[in-house]
């Protein structure tokens, strides 16, 4: 029993001594541990008389409660000094005013694009998108352009093997949608994107962008494009604007019509921007060809269609007074900054 006495008194003196963490650990394992001293004297029972066992036992045992809860406490209050002082050192003022991040403005394709989407979404039309890297089949077949037809030569085309080009034509996404939806209408859809031909000039780009609409339903008539066309070019250009159709042609629409709209710098009266004819030309459109119907998953003695595409490019440019289509894709900020407004 004086054994126990001293080894617990040893114990207690070098936890009051230890100053640190690993020092306390080392304590552990040396009062605690399997081979500990304290665990040795419990061992120790096995020589004792059958009365002894339990005194010996329960004073073992309060002995090492002791320890234990010395050691602990220690352990605790040093486990803690630690943590204030990592609290101290990793201090973050959260009232520090942060870094300034220079605000971006809205590239103009992209505010035009959006006022189209907002006007078209308004009107009940799905804004769908459709792959660059498109089909033969798609951008062309499906459009009653067979391999060979003519009209191809009006689009300069991108082609990366014999079967994919990069797309010259939103349009390919009208296909995309009927054979998506085959028989199901209304079918009504804008699609802005992307479009690649082989042109670079002042006025043309080999990458510009465009927006493709197209409604599929019972009894769409040239009424349904003339007056959608009209809402959407009062919307983008000011409500005096006047529309003018005249007869074209695509392979995808029938009849088809160049659409021209009167020019809202001159008010129609003729000047440089419309090379004093009063008019600008803007859009292509016409009925949806009864082929294209057919191709694509839409009986033509039943539905009929209106379609349309757009540059957005010269759109843009007109709204905003851009003369050169390049200044849209060199990304010089001096020019994109321009279109920062405060009100978005
Ligand atoms: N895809 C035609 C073009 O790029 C425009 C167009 C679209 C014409 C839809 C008619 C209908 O020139």
């Amino acid at each position: 029993m004086d054994k126990v006495e001293e080894v617990k008194q040893n114990a207690l003196q070098e936890i009051e001594q230890a100053n640190d963490v690993a020092t306390l650990e080392a304590i552990k394992v040396k009062y605690f541990g399997k081979k500990g001293e304290l665990t040795a004297l419990l061992k120790m029972m096995g020589t004792l008389s059958a009365e002894e066992k339990p005194k010996f036992g329960a004073i073992v045992n309060s002995a090492k409660e002791e320890v234990s809860e010395v050691l602990n406490k220690k352990m605790d209050a040093f486990a803690k000094a630690e943590m204030d002082k990592k609290l101290q050192t990793e201090k973050i003022d959260v009232t520090l005013p942060g870094s300034k991040i220079i605000r971006g403005s809205k590239h103009p394709l992209t505010r035009v694009i959006e006022e189209i989407e907002d006007l078209f979404v308004s009107m009940g039309y799905d804004v769908v998108a459709g792959p660059e890297l498109e089909t033969d089949e798609y951008c062309f077949e499906r459009l009653n352009l067979p391999k060979g037809h003519p009209a191809r030569d009006m689009q300069d085309s991108f082609y990366i093997t014999p079967e994919y080009l990069l797309r010259t034509q939103t349009s390919a996404v009208q296909a995309r949608a009927m054979m998506a939806n085959k028989e199901k209408t209304p079918l009504r859809i804008i699609v802005p994107g992307k479009t690649y031909r082989r042109e670079d000039d002042a006025t043309h780009s080999h990458q510009f962008n465009q927006v493709e609409g197209l409604v599929v339903d019972k009894n769409i008539s040239f009424a349904d494009l003339k007056g959608t066309l009209e809402i959407f070019m009062k919307h983008m250009l000011g409500e005096d604007t006047k529309l003018r159709f005249r007869p074209s042609y695509f392979p995808f629409t029938e009849p088809s019509y160049e659409v021209d709209v009167s020019c809202f710098k001159c008010g129609g009266k003729g000047c440089n921007l419309c090379k004093h004819t009063g008019w600008i030309e803007l859009l292509g459109a016409g009925i949806v060809h009864p082929n294209v119907l057919s191709m694509n998953g839409y009986d033509p003695n039943e539905y009929s269609g209106f379609a349309f595409g757009t540059g957005l490019d010269r759109l843009a440019m007109f709204k905003y007074g851009i003369t050169d289509i390049r200044l849209l894709y060199e990304n010089d900020v001096r020019f994109l900054k321009q279109f920062d407004r405060k009100d978005d």
